[in-house]
């Protein structure tokens, strides 16, 4: 071909391109199903406007969505084929165990996991995977866990005690996610990461933690960036990256090592989640690859330890900052050690934990006002359609809501902003009510399925720490907890502190 045949293919590609980019525009804003549902333009055209927002801003686009329901009512399109609901009342079935709901595999793709439990699509698939794990979270398996849970929080405690000696702040953002990471992994893995274990919490590692996690919000765009971080040899990481990649990236090796050991494993057995999962016989062997166990090793290390680490910094930094409801769980403590003088240490034994009034009402409070997940919890049928008031919403709409709409949701929480402790120490009807909106963990099929190990940590945990130690603020104001990104789990501003205590 001549050169100008070829300008000439050139420029009807570009024509055509065009064409077939313009045509899709128009239909996506005038003729698509979702047309009618209110919403900026650019979100309907296209999921850049995602992407600015959450890859370019950094976790900024659940802001921009409450802003969006501010002006476009409760139902806004927020993608080409995505709306937003902000109502609480909204679809009382829509994210119960009987609605047969996927996940949107586009949105969660986010972890770099679609195979494992927590990243599966589809329901079906799903049901199998989750069955695979659930006998190590069910009600059966509490001692087990509460053993667990109770030998971390007694390194964290000790780990305390001899820096209280010290005298310097302690940094409990980073001292808390250790323990919830070893907590997870002492339980899932073969091998616990024993972060606890390191002399500044393992500073460097949480640091990284957020950048991880602002990664991943590029990857859900950009569906390569995670396989070629994982896939690049170490000193290329090195070379490139700060101590804390590295030593992500060198947890990462080591969960896909322990997936590899157990796979290959010569006798199955049940001795951690990961080996359960292995000789489960709720999935087919196809199941038990070294990859898919590596990307459930991943996703329940990176489902516990955020979220918890998150929760447990909240409580501790509202309690600390309400001199009159820190007296009053000091109170508490003391005096369930008191009358049970002689038997062993209460404050270690869950049940006893639990039936604390005060106590859970703290913990309630904490995990409603930190709301550890607050990424869209995106959700498509493929069956069946919905009607939200005069719109109707086809199979296959990816429909999303979030937790803290329900935990901000003044008519049932009045001041919704503030931590009231108090506001749960109702019965009845009245708590029931409060009940009905709190979902820390999810609902349905896919709610969370650590929920009790988690419940676990924070009840031994906060018991521990309010009763064992006196603890002073030291630098920390609200905005150094409170969210700032949403990378999936909320974030702090960059230069935030984190929560930092004078022992005493
Ligand atoms: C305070 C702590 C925690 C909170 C607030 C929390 C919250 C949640 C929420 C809201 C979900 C649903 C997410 C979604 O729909 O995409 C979830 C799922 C999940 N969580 Fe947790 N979680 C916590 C701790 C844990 C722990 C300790 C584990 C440890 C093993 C864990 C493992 C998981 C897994 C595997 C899923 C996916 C479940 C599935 O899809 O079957 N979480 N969590
Ligand atoms: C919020 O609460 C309502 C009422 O209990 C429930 O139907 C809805 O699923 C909840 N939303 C989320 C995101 O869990
Ligand atoms: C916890 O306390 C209850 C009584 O309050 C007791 O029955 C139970 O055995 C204790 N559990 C452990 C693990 O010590
Ligand atoms: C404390 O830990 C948090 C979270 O790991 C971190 O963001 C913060 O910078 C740390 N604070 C200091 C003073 O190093």
């Amino acid at each position: 071909m001549a050169f100008d045949s070829y300008l000439k293919l050139a420029a009807s590609l570009a024509v055509a391109s065009f064409g077939g980019l313009a045509c899709l525009v128009l239909y996506r804003v005038f003729f698509h199903p979702l047309s009618k549902i209110p919403g900026p333009k650019l979100a309907a055209i296209s999921r850049l406007y995602d992407f600015y927002y959450d890859c370019v801003l950094g976790g900024k686009f659940v802001f921009k969505i409450e802003e969006l329901h501010k002006q476009y009512g409760p139902i806004v399109r927020i993608g080409p084929n995505e709306v937003h609901i902000h109502d609480p009342d909204f679809f009382d079935e829509f994210y119960t165990v009987t609605s047969r709901l996927d996940k949107d595999a586009w949105y969660y793709a986010f972890v770099g996991s679609k195979d494992a439990g927590f990243g599966t699509a589809n329901v079906d698939l799903h049901r199998a995977r989750r069955k695979a794990m659930s006998r190590f979270f069910a009600a059966s398996a509490i001692s087990n866990l509460e053993s667990s849970s109770r030998e971390k929080v007694s390194q964290l405690c000790l780990r305390l005690r001899s820096m209280r000696e010290a005298g310097k702040p302690v940094n409990l953002s980073n001292a808390f996610r250790c323990l919830a990471a070893d907590s997870v992994t002492n339980y899932c893995m073969p091998k616990a990461f024993n972060l606890l274990d390191s002399i500044d919490f393992a500073d460097d590692y949480n640091r990284q933690a957020r950048v991880i996690s602002h990664i991943a919000a590029w990857h859900r765009h950009i569906p390569i960036i995670i396989p070629i971080f994982m896939r690049m040899p170490r000193w290329a990481v090195a070379a490139t990256s700060t101590e804390g990649a590295v030593m992500a990236f060198d947890f990462q090796t080591d969960l896909a090592r322990q997936a590899a050991d157990a796979v290959h494993a010569e006798k199955r057995s049940d001795r951690s989640v990961l080996d359960g999962i292995i000789s489960s016989d709720a999935i087919p062997e196809s199941d038990k690859s070294v990859d898919r166990i590596t990307q459930e090793a991943r996703t329940l290390v990176g489902a516990g330890s955020e979220t918890t680490g998150n929760t447990l910094e909240t409580i501790t930094f509202h309690v600390l900052a309400n001199p009159d409801k820190l007296d009053r769980l000091k109170e508490e403590l003391a005096q369930v050690v008191e009358t049970s003088k002689g038997s062993s240490d209460p404050l270690s034994n869950y049940s006893t934990l639990q039936h604390l009034p005060y106590l859970t009402a703290v913990i309630n409070e904490g995990l409603r006002i930190a709301c550890s997940v607050s990424g869209r919890l995106a959700r498509v049928n493929h069956r069946q359609a919905y009607t939200y008031g005069t719109y109707l919403l086809p199979p296959g709409t990816v429909i999303s809501m979030n937790i803290r709409s329900n935990h901000t949701f003044e008519p049932v929480y009045p001041e919704p902003l503030t931590y009231n402790p108090e506001r749960w120490l109702v019965e009845g009807e009245e708590l029931k009510r409060l009940e009905k909106y709190f979902v820390p963990f999810g609902r349905g099929g896919r709610s969370c399925i650590g929920k009790e190990l988690a419940l676990m940590n924070l009840y031994l945990t906060i018991a521990a720490f309010f009763h064992h130690f006196d603890a002073e603020l030291f630098e920390t104001t609200r905005k150094n907890i409170e969210i700032e990104h949403d990378y999936f789990s909320p974030f702090p501003a960059v230069d935030s502190k984190g929560l930092r205590v004078m022992l005493k």
